[in-house]
């Protein structure tokens, strides 16, 4: 039953003094420049001038600000909250509160496409943002403006919240907007609060409904699979919703990442155009819906999702959905993505701001075929390199069921004693004596039919208990949602850091899809099916939560098959990605581009293997643009490739403050153009690195056609450009001396001179004092 019985009237009337009392809670972004009660204020007298008292006293006004951006809600005359402006921000913020709001008709058949947070059940018809069922199995929901405060959590952060309540149930919900100033980013997400005395359903609860004005959308997505991740589309958006969402459970990034671009009137390029960035924090099932609605405006609605997911919503219980991220510039896709680079580094990214170990890794140089005396030479082979560690991949632990392939072991986390008599300590010991650090592959999520885990442990299993079992790499997912299972993943790591203290880096994997879901746990507890794609998530970041209260710094790559889960849930456990198991350089440099509009360099895993029979020059530049690492054996190396790979090492090491923490530019795109180009530059545009690439062996200009306009310098500094990481043997053609105007390299340019003989061209650029 209704908790409280209101017409919508009477509500309203009872919320009025409410509100006006309410009206100036708006604290300002930026307080110098804007005065939230001169918004609230002049809105209420601007309405009270222009229309009657009793609309001036419900309209209210709030701007959601960045430096340059601003989301504008306002209520319309039945107390529900939209969005009317999402934009550049105005030079004068007063102004907010004067756009007309076409959207709020005054009929009774007003469509509100705008609502910030569209519900179900009531006067909207269109794609709902929230769904549910009321303990009385009634399906209705409303959502009205009840207050609204923005507190200030530093100076570059605020937290903007707004409560929504339904006149008839006690149901509420409140809408986060944190902004990140200087970075231009928003992070929005919901909370629903179940206020009714027994258990409500959920049946779609997203994080985010945003309403974007304009004539023409453009839309890129991208879909991908293994070893071809982050293949961009681009489509023109037509009426009618365009859905990019995953069910595979874990994995959500391996077919249609939640990362995406919306260009506004025409295709944004890296330097023009109105362009908003997005992505759904979230490591589970998720789903964008993309709406042009009849005013050609774009509803973007943003969260879990609903597929098989609702949720039940004990008495007094809250759900807070995760946080959709987004950042929006007018000068296309470039500055937009360095906004997310800076966001990310500063505040999402597990020590974005720090350094990173470079590694030799033998998963590819070994596969499953080691043992103990094999590993120790690759230990000295990661120490004649220069890298700082070496990381052992999967392969190295199970007894009864050896993991010597891919079809037995998981779960069985125990040193192989065939493989490792001497067990992990004394790897570590020996990776300590040959000079570097030492890091493990694990993939604690998962189990194999063929483990001791699996014959002790079924009810720990997702599986239809009748059914046939499903695999997917020959494995099965462990239930997360069951708290022993998570005390179990937990376990795992912590029971390796507890016995061997100096373990410097974890890969932890993620193989394969949830099939067949279903939870033994959930069923006992007496709760839903329906919760275990969320739940399971839930389990996850607990785990990974409880992880990192014990060990907040040991870097950990994240890895799913590839590139397979990449996603800001994650990240923020995380100091890195594994981009995609497919190494070949070319591939990469498609994949990392793509990558790159969304993640910064420093957390982009890129390894050097045998994957590829192209130069080792090659395969070294492009890894060099990310976080570099190995996957050979340093034995194998000719003379001159060693004496390369010292070098590069070394050079990688002079370079990597530009690469991890500069700005990157892309310079020349390599979907349209026979090289790829992109550089970092450091603050004060000091220094810059330029990378450069022969993506098209089949039309093979005799060199460069034209030079490369650099981008991110300054005018007025003087610059020398020098070639690095030449291989020996070869000589530059590239005259180091030359003095060269910020001007003329950014509006001339200069030639890399690539070519089939010169493949790959990295540049140093040094301004001149
Ligand atoms: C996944 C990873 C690889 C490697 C293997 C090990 O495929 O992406 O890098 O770790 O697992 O089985």
């Amino acid at each position: 039953m209704p908790t409280k019985k209101m017409t919508d009237k009477e509500w309203f009337h009872q919320h009025l003094s409410d509100r006006s009392t309410k009206l100036i809670p708006y604290k300002s972004a930026t307080p110098k420049k804007f005065n939230s009660s001169t918004v609230a204020w002049s809105t209420l007298l601007l309405l009270f001038v222009t229309t009657s008292i009793s609309f001036a006293q419900t309209t209210v006004t709030i701007p959601v600000e960045t430096e340059k951006n601003a989301m504008v809600l306002q209520t319309d005359h039945e107390g529900r909250l939209g969005v009317i402006y999402f934009g550049s921000k105005l030079a004068n913020t007063t102004e907010y509160a004067g756009i007309p709001s076409q959207y709020n008709l005054k009929s009774d058949n007003a469509p509100t496409y705008n609502s910030c947070y569209t519900p179900a059940g009531t006067w909207n018809l269109i794609e709902p943002a929230v769904q549910i069922t009321h303990a009385d199995g009634n399906m209705s929901l409303d959502l009205k403006y009840v207050s609204s405060e923005t507190k200030k959590i530093d100076a570059n952060v605020n937290l903007t919240s707004v409560l929504l309540k339904d006149p008839l149930y006690a149901n509420e919900v409140t809408l986060y907007y944190k902004t990140y100033y200087k970075e231009n980013v928003v992070e929005q997400w919901s909370v629903i609060k179940n206020g009714e005395k027994k258990a409500i359903h959920m049946q779609k609860y997203a994080s985010a409904n945003l309403y974007l004005m304009g004539n023409d959308f453009y839309l890129t997505h991208y879909n991908g699979t293994w070893g071809n991740e982050m293949k961009p589309e681009e489509d023109h958006l037509s009426h009618g919703i365009k859905s990019i969402d995953s069910k595979l459970g874990t994995r959500a990034n391996l077919l249609e990442p939640s990362a995406f671009m919306v260009s506004f009137d025409k295709p944004a390029t890296e330097d023009e155009g109105k362009v908003l960035l997005g992505q759904l924090a979230w490591s589970g099932n998720f789903k964008l819906d993309f709406e042009v609605d009849n005013y050609n405006n774009l509803r973007v609605i943003a969260g879990i999702n609903p597929y098989a997911s609702e949720y039940q919503l004990a008495a007094g219980q809250e759900f807070t959905t995760p946080g959709f991220i987004y950042t929006f510039s007018n000068n296309g896709k470039g500055e937009a993505s360095r906004n997310l680079h800076h966001w990310a580094t500063k505040y999402r990214l597990l020590d974005g701001e720090g350094s990173r170990l470079t590694l030799l890794n033998n998963w590819e140089a070994t596969y499953f075929d080691f043992d103990e005396n094999k590993l120790v030479g690759l230990f000295k082979g990661a120490k004649k390199l220069g890298v700082d560690m070496f990381l052992l991949d999967d392969g190295w632990f199970a007894n009864k069921y050896p993991r010597n392939g891919d079809t037995a072991g998981l779960g069985d986390w125990q040193e192989n004693k065939k493989k490792l008599p001497h067990g992990i300590g004394y790897l570590v010991k020996e990776a300590t004596a040959a000079g570097v650090k030492f890091g493990i592959w694990v993939e604690p999520e998962m189990v194999s039919p063929k483990s001791e885990l699996y014959e002790k442990h079924k009810d720990w299993v997702i599986r239809e208990i009748d059914r046939p079992e499903k695999y997917y790499r020959h494995q099965l997912v462990l239930d997360l949602s069951n708290p022993t299972v998570q005390n179990f993943v937990y376990g795992v790591l912590d029971t390796l850091f507890t016995k061997n203290p100096t373990l410097a880096f974890i890969k932890w994997d993620c193989n394969a899809v949830i099939y067949n879901a279903h939870s033994a746990y959930l069923q006992k507890a007496g709760l839903p099916q329906s919760q275990l794609y969320v739940d399971y998530v839930k389990g996850l970041y607990k785990v990974l939560d409880r992880l990192r209260a014990k060990y907040p710094t040991v870097p950990m790559m994240l890895c799913s098959g590839g590139g397979g889960r990449v996603d800001y849930g994650a990240l923020q456990f995380f100091t890195e990605y594994w981009p995609s198991d497919n190494t070949d350089p070319v591939e990469r440099i498609f994949m990392q581009w793509e990558y790159s509009y969304f993640y910064p360099a420093i957390a982009s895993c890129n390894h050097i293997t045998d994957w590829s029979k192209l130069p080792l020059k090659f395969r070294t530049d492009v890894a060099m643009m990310g976080k570099m690492g190995y996957d050979i054996v340093v034995d194998k190396l000719n003379e001159k490739d060693l004496q390369f790979s010292q070098q590069a090492v070394t050079n990688y090491r002079s370079i990597s403050d530009l690469v991890w923490h500069g700005d990157l530019y892309r310079l020349v795109n390599p979907n349209k153009n026979p090289i790829a180009s992109l550089m970092f530059s450091n603050t004060d545009k000091s220094r810059a690195i330029v990378f450069n690439y022969l993506v098209n062996t089949r039309f093979m200009p005799s060199a460069t056609p034209l030079p490369v306009q650099l981008k991110g310098l300054d005018a007025a500094k003087k610059y020398t450009v020098k070639e690095i990481n030449v291989y020996p043997g070869t000589s530059s053609s590239i005259q180091p001396s030359t003095v060269y105007s910020g001007n003329f390299l950014m509006t001339v340019g200069i030639n890399p001179d690539v070519h089939l003989g010169r493949a790959s061209v990295l540049l140093e650029v040094n301004e001149v004092k």
